[in-house]
């Protein structure tokens, strides 16, 4: 049973080949994995791009021989069972690719899940084709990954409000304050680990689309277990991503982050090279390659590339630029912007959230497929601008630039294609969240606790 596309020679490489080597292979093969054999074809080792890509990220030497992180007692499937059997036995293994290897364990063929998902969403009645291309419009099902975070609970009210069912998986990482969110109905609320496949697969079971908020979020929080942002921020994602394939869920969209664009002179787009400075944003690069790798008709991602986000959730964050100097100005009347020159996107969080309702809204010929960045070309700002703003609306406020302490990334980004193919302009500015979190402290005694590590993502994973 090979696949329409490939032969089994393509997908066969010896244990010399580098690592480096094998990426190139399987970006040609197209079945997202390599079978490591001797000259005989003997089975050594099986490699999934996502082995590769994790090794990637964990800054494994690209030159160094596949062996290094191949799997070397892989699943197989014995070529002496009938094709109907071997079919049966990937859907349950839960892989996506398998050799069919002889008694002499030499490699004879392989099985490809996508080749055979059509065929079996047949056989158990699961709709077909029809079904494609729609937009996600109430009262359809909506699971949100990472739902009880800063972006997520805004996001859950919007779509409850709107007539949604919700659906949330989230392991509460900074604390059960934000339980009361869901006590309705028509939201579903899940205690779990999206790098967990069960829960993962349990969570998915009749939801429409899927919106993947769940991750470590930030440089800072990133960088405390490197091992552990890898397995949340890039092998979860990639898991996921497959685990809809598997399960028939075509509507997926995926939060990433204009920090891939780094440090960049130019206007950027989303054709413009990506030159990420941190695991935070290569894990967002890496991720994005996986889910538009994931190659099936049905499957139809939107990547977003989010503007730094703004503005009051009921799970605030004051780690983000914006919010935290706002907070400052308020508490201490000193603000200060290292660098100032730097060019960064902003966005409210309210509008990020209509940016990903307007993409469920959107036939899947429209964003399937897709990456857009999310903001309004009219948000970039530099960061003493930022600074300027803040202080005109907190009065008292004294405002310093440290010249010295610059932080390097800097971008300015183009939103044209967002504002060109799905009529996406913001509502809100900077000032709009700044006037609002000065509401909410002078007026109702709001966020005098700031400091508290729940605001901070990196000081929840610090101990002590
Ligand atoms: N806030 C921004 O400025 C911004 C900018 C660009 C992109 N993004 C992206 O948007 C998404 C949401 O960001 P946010 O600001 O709401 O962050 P957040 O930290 O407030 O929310 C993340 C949520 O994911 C949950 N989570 C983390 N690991 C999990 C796991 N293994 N299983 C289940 N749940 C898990 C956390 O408990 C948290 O509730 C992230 O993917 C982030 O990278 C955010």
């Amino acid at each position: 049973m090979s696949t329409k596309y490939k032969n089994l020679s393509d997908i066969i490489i010896s244990p010399n080949t580098t690592i480096g080597n094998s990426v190139e292979t399987i970006n040609k093969n197209g079945v997202r994995g390599v079978f490591v054999c001797d000259e005989d074809r003997e089975l050594l080792g099986v490699v999934m791009d996502s082995d590769i890509r994790r090794a990637i990220l964990s800054n494994f030497d690209v030159n160094a021989s596949v062996k290094t992180i191949m799997k070397d007692t892989p699943f197989f499937i014995d070529s002496n069972l009938p094709l109907s059997e071997r079919k049966e036995l990937l859907i349950k293994s839960n892989k996506m690719l398998a050799p069919v290897v002889d008694v002499q364990k030499r490699v004879i063929d392989f099985i490809y899940l996508v080749d055979i998902l059509e065929e079996l969403f047949e056989k158990r009645n699961v709709p077909g084709a029809d079904g494609e291309g729609k937009s996600i419009l109430p009262p359809g099902k909506v699971l949100v990954i990472g739902g009880a975070g800063y972006i997520g609970l805004v996001l859950v009210d919007k779509l409850h409000r709107m007539g949604y069912k919700v659906r949330i998986l989230d392991l509460l990482l900074y604390g059960e304050g934000v339980l009361h969110n869901f006590q309705n109905d028509n939201i579903e609320f899940i205690r779990g680990d999206c790098r967990d496949e069960e829960t993962t697969r349990l969570a998915l079971e009749g939801v429409d689309a899927v919106v993947h908020l769940g991750e470590i979020v930030g440089d800072p929080a990133c960088s405390i277990n490197e091992d552990f942002t890898i397995e949340t921020n890039y092998m979860a994602t990639h898991k996921i991503t497959e685990q809809c394939v598997k399960q028939n869920i075509n509507r997926f969209i995926f939060a990433s982050s204009c920090s891939v664009y780094g440090q960049n002179d130019k206007e950027i787009d989303e054709n413009s090279e990506t030159n990420p400075v941190s695991l935070y944003a290569r894990c967002k690069i890496e991720s994005e390659k996986a889910i538009l790798s994931c190659v099936y008709n049905r499957f139809s991602p939107t990547i977003l590339r989010l503007a730094t986000v703004h503005g009051m959730s009921q799970r605030q964050r004051f780690d983000l630029v914006v919010n935290f100097l706002t907070i400052k100005a308020l508490a201490e009347k000193k603000i200060q912007v290292f660098g100032g020159s730097q060019w960064r996107p902003f966005i409210h969080v309210d509008d990020v959230c209509h940016g990903i309702i307007a993409v469920l809204h959107s036939e899947s010929k429209k964003v399937g497929n897709q990456v857009f960045n999310l903001g309004d070309s009219r948000e970039n700002y530099q960061l003493a601008r930022v600074g300027e703003i803040i202080k005109s609306h907190v009065s008292g406020t004294e405002l310093e630039i440290l010249e010295d302490k610059v932080d390097e990334r800097s971008y300015r980004v183009s939103f044209e294609k967002i504002k060109q193919r799905l009529d996406f302009s913001a509502e809100y500015n900077i000032s709009d969240s700044v006037k609002s979190f000065v509401h909410a402290y002078q007026e109702k005694n709001q966020f005098r606790d700031y400091k508290d590590k729940e605001y901070h993502n990196v000081l929840s994973f610090k101990v002590g």
